[in-house]
């Protein structure tokens, strides 16, 4: 039964993550690391991919309303960072960097002026997939 206050967004969620839970024998989903399903990876939360956070969690810093985003990571034509992306409280989509193998993973956005809150950064691996984080502000 599905709680008549759910929200949309939230309904379509569990949809989704219902289905995927679904698909894995539960043994497998006992010892699976819990990265949202490995979908999402933090640096606390980082998955299959654990080890491989310090070079995959971006950096988010802010000065002068300037957010930058760095990962640090190296970039090469096989591995590379791909993209930034940056979402604001309530999920005010603030802007997204696409980088080439020849680019530095190292982008900056201008935040609203006197933005204060949550700040929610990604970070796309071509090999290592979508690492998040986030700030205050
Ligand atoms: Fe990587």
């Amino acid at each position: 039964m599905i709680p008549v206050n759910l929200h949309r967004r939230d309904l379509a969620k569990t949809a989704l993550f219902g289905a995927a839970a679904a698909a894995f024998p539960a043994a497998a989903r006992a010892a699976a690391p819990s990265a949202q399903n490995n979908v999402i990876f933090t640096k606390d939360d980082p998955g299959h991919w654990a080890g491989k956070e310090a070079a995959h969690v971006p950096v988010a810093t802010v000065a002068g309303g300037m957010l930058t985003v760095k990962t640090p990571h190296p970039m090469s034509e096989e591995h590379f960072i791909v993209s930034h992306s940056v979402v604001l409280d309530g999920g005010k989509y603030l802007g997204r960097a696409v980088f080439t193998p020849k680019d530095q993973p190292v982008s900056t956005h201008a935040l609203p002026a006197g933005y204060k809150g949550k700040v929610t950064v990604t970070s796309t691996c071509n090999l290592h997939d979508f690492w998040l984080t986030s700030i205050t502000v």
